[in-house]
């Protein structure tokens, strides 16, 4: 009996993998991330995190999605009785970021529309925080909903719906095949624009440059394994629950490898644009790049559309590819994090897909209308710390223990996708999901314990 839904092609299942790496993490979260953690230097630590934890931990999932064929809460079941809450709690996890998550891209598709005319006006920090968000001091449900800000969430909601509610291949992967070409070439466009700009260079040298001092600070290294772990997507479910609609013969190891190195890449390249226009800010307004930088919703609606607006020429064009960028990025992931749930409540409850899908985005639709109160910047601040916190580091923890240490099956799953893939893994690979990352993120799990309740 093989029903499950699959993939239509290797690139399908691919391009699915890195639409979902590929988000708003990417081009708000990293660049800044980058700058601050030492520039050039943090490539250190942020390589050893990809290579050690990354890449390792994105083909156990692969391996785990692919040899159970379930979703992530039975497929861990499976793999280990009684271990089918390391998938709901990611499934949980997911549910709650992608109610934010949408809103977000729900505030970019209303500022792609705000380009044309650049009605963000001179002081786009009180139109985002007056006019658009319009924020209350008090944080309050009471405060209702704002249509204008709960349309742009509708609207984000029908598209997500609308391709996880058509399957893997009618929907997610053609979501996928659509998009992010479309976004390849709309990035690639603003970061070169973003470069070329007057100050860009000033903008990448502060970007760049190295400071070797940060490398002994364990935030440093702590903020390069959550990067890697955000960024790809690993620890909550997604990359089990898409490697489980893959074909029966699969190259699981070159698909890992390839997505790891296509999200960094992704991300790296962006940092240089934002960075290339960051600088640029600075010179017209005769600031200093690090006043200018930073990172999440200000970066991206309060400091770019003042780059926007200073552009010499082409701002709304810029403006939309900018804007439609983080859409684009934003959407494809959306529809991973509502994936994972609804993959699992379809197994649980044998639903179809169309009634699970329906419950499950109708349900995170409703809870999205949460962030678009007068109250909503707070709540969404206080989620996305909770989430940092406890999600993917510990998730991940939880699953290098579990296969390397409890079923103990490094060698059985390498075996499994040496076999079918172009080329083998090596025994570092058993080395990093037995030692090097339990002894990291066990470390860092610590510290951060530490740091929350101190
Ligand atoms: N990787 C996505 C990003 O960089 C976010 C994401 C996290 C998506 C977890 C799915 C699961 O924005």
């Amino acid at each position: 009996m093989s029903t499950r839904e699959q993939w239509g092609t290797r690139a399908g299942f691919v391009l699915a993998a890195i639409g979902s790496a590929i988000g708003l993490g990417n081009i708000w979260r990293y660049p800044y991330v980058l700058y601050e953690n030492g520039g050039g230097s943090f490539l250190i630590p942020y390589f050893f995190a990809l290579f050690t934890a990354g890449i390792p931990i994105l083909l156990l999932e692969f391996w785990i999605g692919h040899r159970y064929r379930k979703a992530a809460p039975y497929a861990l079941r499976d793999l280990a009785r009684g271990w089918s809450w390391l998938g709901w709690w990611p499934a949980m996890v997911c549910f709650v970021i992608v109610t934010y998550y949408a809103v977000v891209l729900a505030w970019a598709l209303s500022y792609m529309y705000f380009s044309f005319g650049l009605q963000w006006g001179d002081d786009t920090k009180a139109f985002l925080y007056g006019n658009f968000l319009k924020l209350t001091d008090s944080p309050s449900v009471v405060g209702g909903l704002q249509w204008h800000i709960v349309l742009p969430v509708v609207i984000v909601w029908a598209i997500v719906f609308f391709y996880v509610y058509r399957g893997v291949r009618k929907g997610i992967e053609r979501a996928n095949k659509v998009m992010i070409p479309l976004l390849l070439v709309m990035i690639a466009i603003v970061v070169f624009r973003g470069v070329t700009l007057p100050g860009a260079v000033d903008g990448l040298n502060h970007l760049l440059t190295p400071d070797f001092s940060k490398l002994a600070n364990p935030q440093v290294w702590i903020a390069a394994y959550s990067q890697v772990f955000f960024s790809l997507s690993i620890a909550f479910g997604v990359m089990i629950t898409y490697a489980s609609y893959l074909p029966k013969r699969a190259d699981i190891n070159n698909s890992a490898f390839i997505t790891g190195l296509a999200n960094s890449g992704f991300e790296f390249f962006a940092a240089l644009g934002v960075f290339g226009a960051i600088g640029f800010l600075a010179h017209v307004q005769g600031a200093d790049v690090k006043d200018v930088a930073s990172a999440g919703p200000g970066l991206a609606f309060v400091v770019f559309p003042k780059i926007i607006s200073e552009l010499p020429a082409l701002n709304e064009l810029f403006g939309v590819l900018f804007f439609g960028a983080l859409v684009l990025a934003g959407l494809t992931s959306a529809i991973s994090l509502v994936e994972v749930s609804i993959a699992a409540v379809m197994e649980k409850f044998s639903w179809s897909r169309q009634k699970a899908a329906s419950i499950v985005c109708g349900a995170a639709f409703v809870g999205s209308l949460v962030y678009t109160t007068g109250g909503g910047l707070y709540y969404l601040d206080i989620v996305d710390h909770f989430i940092n916190a406890f999600g993917g580091l510990l998730v991940g923890l939880l699953e290098v223990i579990l296969v390397g240490w409890v079923v103990k099956k490094t060698a059985e799953a390498r075996a499994y996708t040496n076999t079918m893939s172009d080329f083998a893994i090596g025994s570092w690979w058993d080395f990093c999901v037995r030692y090097v990352t339990p002894i990291v993120l066990g470390a860092m799990t610590l510290l951060n314990l530490v740091k929350e309740f101190r």
